[in-house]
């Protein structure tokens, strides 16, 4: 193929991909399956790996990866001002008034749009192409957030052609998590003994200014742009026509906004989008009214902090109150003590609570609650309520303050609290509790998928001394358990041929099962995709681990710390000799048309290359016949070394090992 007609297969894969990204992610209307719209990515990126020059910043495939500038103080092109806010029609009624006072003669048209309940950010497009993502901040400096902003899906890398396009543009929005993922994000959270997000705004704001950006890829971001902060050559006459431009460019607006040409017809919206609120697959907190005309808009301007012709119309608060009945305490998967109060149920926003999580101890005194007391309760959308604050009015002195205990309530073992972290944990390996947590994700059906175990089943199993570690899980007899409560000849049945079942389940849910901090799903996925096995990924380091296109070093560390245990090692060779499945079924043999240099030797990559990713060299290696391992070895044919390599380089000269430069072993490589 001539070096043209690879761009122009490039460049039509990369406009068909973002073609039915709008569609998926902007405008919710795929056309094409999922399983399509990921054979034509994979497409894309093996293409690029055999053109790595040809590597654009604005492909699809670049989502994930390069943080230049993350984390810095950037300032805006011009503030981002925040709202007066109103609460009920008199006061929207006064706005009015005011807007009329001060353009007397005027007819006043309002556009009304919902208040999103995020974060509110900034993007930077120069020539087209998305430069610069920053939150709000203090609404003069934000944070260079661009890594992170590049992995939601529905921000354009590129803004689609259209009529005018400005060199310089910045767009504002606000980024949010909708409602029915939260879920998912905060039994993760967890799992990993971090405190669960109380609402999706906290949620989406810790997303966005995370230091790895292959995490924030994995948490369900969207976003909303609301407004144009600058167009460099565009003039607007209204803000619907602003609004209008940035549909067309490819940026999600939100559908719900609407244009009245008096004050009354937003009353009536304020008063629907009430009602409506809790339909809504995101959390809003109100509705934002502006005065549709740019030139009205100038001349009402700004007082010192927000426009004369915009408010906010706020949502009253989903919050609630109700007593303390009793506080216990929780151990989860790695032995954290979470408090947690049981309350006198109560209702709030379409559920009745009986729970509240107080996170930790440092929390719990913060708050000073304590049992018996009278607290304010929030709820957000499907999320685990929060509590807000304690009615200290309502003391009567016979309130009980709580201390976590000093011995686990689950074995009795002595905790240990450490002055590094807020967690107080449960340090017994052995723990019943922390088992049977374990236990319960492994049978997740994103995991090993093995229905009918469920906690009062787990609960027999452990409390029986039937099962210490799930890999005995495998060694289960029918006898052992047709005994158990509730667990019939027929569901014992069942039951073992699920475990049965489980061990044709792909090494990826294998590697979710495991339970490995910040292992999500996708990431389980991308490590087996890579490695091709559990083993290879156990024996891997993790700059290899971290050269992963999707994978941070945050991660990388975590999957390396999980393989270093000793414990875990046993563990895992239990489970596979269980017969788990613990490689890649669908990895095809390698393609080798024909010897090459490659052919059966074995290479160590180090240093950075820069050409291409270290893992997309690899794959290029196994392509040619060759196998790539990470360390270096007397076994090793040649070392590959990139840009500051390091003790590997020195390793591979004491062993006598041949070190090929980046050029060499490009030059090696067969060309098509
Ligand atoms: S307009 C000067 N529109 O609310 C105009 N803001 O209190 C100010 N927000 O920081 C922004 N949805 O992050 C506007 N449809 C919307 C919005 C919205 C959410 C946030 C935004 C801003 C804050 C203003």
């Amino acid at each position: 193929m001539t070096a043209k007609s690879i761009e122009n297969q490039l460049n039509q894969l990369r406009d068909n991909l973002r073609y039915h990204e709008h569609k998926y992610y902007v405008e919710n209307q795929p056309e094409i399956s999922d399983e399509d719209f990921d054979s034509m990515m994979k497409q894309l990126e093996a293409l690029e790996t055999e053109t790595p020059e040809l590597v654009t910043t604005d492909s699809p495939t670049q989502r994930v990866g390069g943080s230049v500038g993350f984390g810095e103080r950037v300032q805006h092109y011009s503030s981002m001002l925040s709202l007066d806010n109103t609460f009920g029609p008199d006061e929207l009624y006064d706005f009015d008034r005011r807007v009329k006072q001060m353009l007397p003669e005027e007819r006043i048209e309002y556009v009304a749009e919902l208040k999103i309940d995020g974060l509110g950010v900034s993007l930077v497009y120069e020539n087209g192409l998305l430069t610069r993502g920053a939150t709000r901040g203090d609404g003069e400096y934000g944070e260079n957030v661009t890594a992170n902003l590049r992995t939601v899906r529905s921000i354009p890398l590129k803004i689609a052609s259209i009529e005018s396009s400005p060199a310089l543009m910045e767009v504002r929005g606000e980024v949010f998590i909708p409602r029915d993922r939260m879920d998912d994000i905060n039994k993760e959270r967890i799992e990993n003994e971090e405190a669960p997000f109380v609402n999706p705004r906290n949620a989406a704001a810790g997303s966005v200014r995370l230091l790895d950006a292959s995490i924030t890829a994995s948490r369900p971001l969207d976003i909303f742009i609301y407004t144009v902060g600058y167009a460099e050559g565009i003039e607007f006459a209204t803000h619907s026509e602003a609004l209008g431009l940035l549909e067309r460019m490819g940026f999600k607006v939100n559908p719900s906004t609407e244009c009245f040409p008096s004050i009354e017809g937003v009353v009536e919206y304020c008063r629907r989008q009430t009602t409506e609120r809790e339909n809504i697959a995101y959390d809003v907190d109100g509705v934002v009214v502006k005065v549709n005309s740019i030139a009205q808009q100038s001349e009402l301007g700004f007082t010192a902090k927000s426009p004369r012709w915009a408010v906010s119309c706020k949502f009253p608060a989903r919050k609630a109150t109700t007593r303390v009945r009793a506080i216990d305490v929780q151990v989860g998967r790695t032995g954290v003590l979470t408090p947690r109060a049981i309350l006198e149920p109560v209702h709030l926003s379409g559920a009745t609570i009986t729970h509240a999580t107080l996170h930790n101890e440092q929390d719990l005194h913060r708050k000073d609650v304590r049992v018996g007391d009278t607290i304010v309760l929030e709820r957000s959308g499907d999320v685990i309520p929060k509590v807000i604050s304690v009615v200290k009015e309502k003391r009567d002195g016979t309130e009980k303050e709580f201390h976590l205990p000093d011995r686990c309530p689950a074995c009795d073992s002595p905790v240990q609290r450490s002055t590094e972290e807020v967690a107080v944990r449960c340090v017994n390996s052995a723990c019943p509790m922390q088992l049977k947590r374990r236990i319960e994700s492994f049978a997740w059906r994103s995991a090993l998928n093995i229905e009918g175990l469920g906690p009062a089943v787990i609960t027999q199993l452990v409390d029986s001394g039937l099962v210490s570690s799930v890999a005995d899980l495998y060694d289960l007899k029918k006898a052992d358990i047709v005994e158990f409560e509730r667990v019939g000849e027929k569901s014992a049945d069942n039951l073992l041929r699920e475990i049965e079942g489980s061990k044709r389940a792909p090494a990826a849910k294998v590697l979710f099962g495991l339970g490995i901090m910040h292992v999500g799903q996708n990431v389980a996925e991308l490590l087996i995709e890579h490695f091709s096995s559990i083993d290879a990924l156990a024996a891997a380091d993790v700059e290899e681990i971290a050269s992963i296109h999707g994978i941070g070093p945050k991660l990388a560390e975590s999957v390396r710390q999980f393989f270093q245990q000793s414990a875990n090692q046993e563990f895992l060779r239990r489970l596979k000799d269980a017969g788990l499945q613990w490689e890649s079924d669908d990895s095809p043999p390698p393609e080798i048309s024909q010897e090459s240099f490659f052919t059966g030797k074995t290479f160590v990559l180090t240093g950075t290359l820069s050409q291409m990713a270290r893992s997309d060299a690899s794959k290029k290696i196994k392509e040619c016949g060759g196998k790539t391992t990470s360390s270096v070895t007397s076994k090793t044919d040649y070392l590959i070394a990139g840009e500051s390599a390091g003790s590997k380089y020195d390793r591979a000269m004491e062993l006598g090992v041949e070190i090929l430069t980046e050029e060499e072993f490009l030059a090696r490589l067969p060309t098509d």
